[in-house]
């Protein structure tokens, strides 16, 4: 159960997910506590045990997210998305707390041709992904009661993703390129938190996989924004091998997301009404 009274701490809650989350708490009348940066750091021990100390439940949104920069920046991402989650683990099993924890589809390499079970062998293919993957299993390895989620291709009104890039070049008038060989599902932030909601009082254990229902290639995704906002892009398509970046990215980040279903408050929606909601209120 998580009574009203009890403390939810949500690490990186100033991000795009924490934003929404901290809010579908609010909506719920939990109680959550907002730690993010320059405030609270998660590679501070002093301050790590303090949140934990604070709370009855952890919920981590906090990451080092920028996917380029991880590979010039090594250290800093594992501290953050990995030896503080190993930490975070090792406090949480002294105090014998149950921890939820944001993942990714970057742990995977993107090759298989069907989506991805959360029992299938993770193979990162970027320090990012890396980095979040040592998390995962530090967190594992701490003993402590807890729960990985891992997410895919979110967007939200808290922070830079692909979504709101694209509109911002789209109407700065600019050509764009987006590869049609990537293919997940768009996620929105705020439906990530309903599902966090809907697994805080359950507080399960182990991996799952969630993610809007469907799949979309990034370029047909680009297609579906700009139809609903009705703006005239000019949009062509293209490979990922066309667009050399310092970070590889995974192909295929479809998930299976059986596995959570049954422990949602409401079924999955599919990603185009998602999206279409989440660009009628821009
Ligand atoms: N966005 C996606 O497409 C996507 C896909 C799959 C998984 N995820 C995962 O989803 C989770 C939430 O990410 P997001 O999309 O909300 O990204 P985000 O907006 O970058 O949120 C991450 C938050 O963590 C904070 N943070 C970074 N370093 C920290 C530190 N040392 N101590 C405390 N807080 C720190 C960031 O603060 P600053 O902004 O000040 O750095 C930011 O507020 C992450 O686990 C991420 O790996 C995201």
């Amino acid at each position: 159960m998580v009574t009203k009274g009890a403390s939810i701490a949500i690490l990186g809650g100033s991000g795009m997910l924490g934003s929404d989350l901290a809010l579908a708490c609010a909506l719920r009348g939990l109680k959550a506590t907002i730690l993010d940066l320059p405030d609270f750091d998660i590679t501070n021990t002093d301050q790590l045990q303090q949140a934990v100390n604070d709370a009855n439940i952890i919920v981590n949104c906090a990451a080092y997210t920028n996917v380029n920069k991880a590979e010039s920046e090594p250290e800093l991402a594992y501290q953050v998305n990995a030896e503080a989650v190993g930490r975070l683990g090792n406090l949480a099993r002294q105090a014998d707390m149950w921890v939820l924890h944001i993942s990714t589809d970057f742990v995977f390499d993107g090759k298989s041709q069907v989506p991805y079970v959360e029992t299938d062998p993770p193979n990162p293919i970027n320090t990012y992904g890396a980095s979040k993957l040592a998390g995962e299993r530090l967190l594992l390895e701490s003993g402590c009661h807890h729960c990985i989620m891992r997410v895919e291709w979110t967007y939200g009104s808290h922070g830079n993703n692909f979504v709101t890039k694209l509109i911002k070049r789209a109407k700065a008038g600019e050509k764009l390129k987006v590869v049609d060989d990537q293919t997940g599902s768009p996620t929105a932030t705020t439906d990530v938190a309903k599902a966090i909601c809907s697994l805080l009082p359950k507080k399960p254990e182990g991996i799952f996989h969630f993610a809007s229902d469907g799949y979309v290639n990034r370029f047909d995704m680009a297609k579906f924004i700009f139809e609903k906002l009705n703006i005239s892009a000019d949009l062509s398509s293209c490979n990922t091998s066309d667009f050399p970046s310092p970070a590889e990215r995974p192909l295929n980040s479809r998930f299976d997301c059986s596995k959570i279903k049954s422990l949602l408050d409401e079924p999955i929606k599919p990603w185009q009404e998602a999206l279409k909601q989440f660009l009628e209120q821009l």
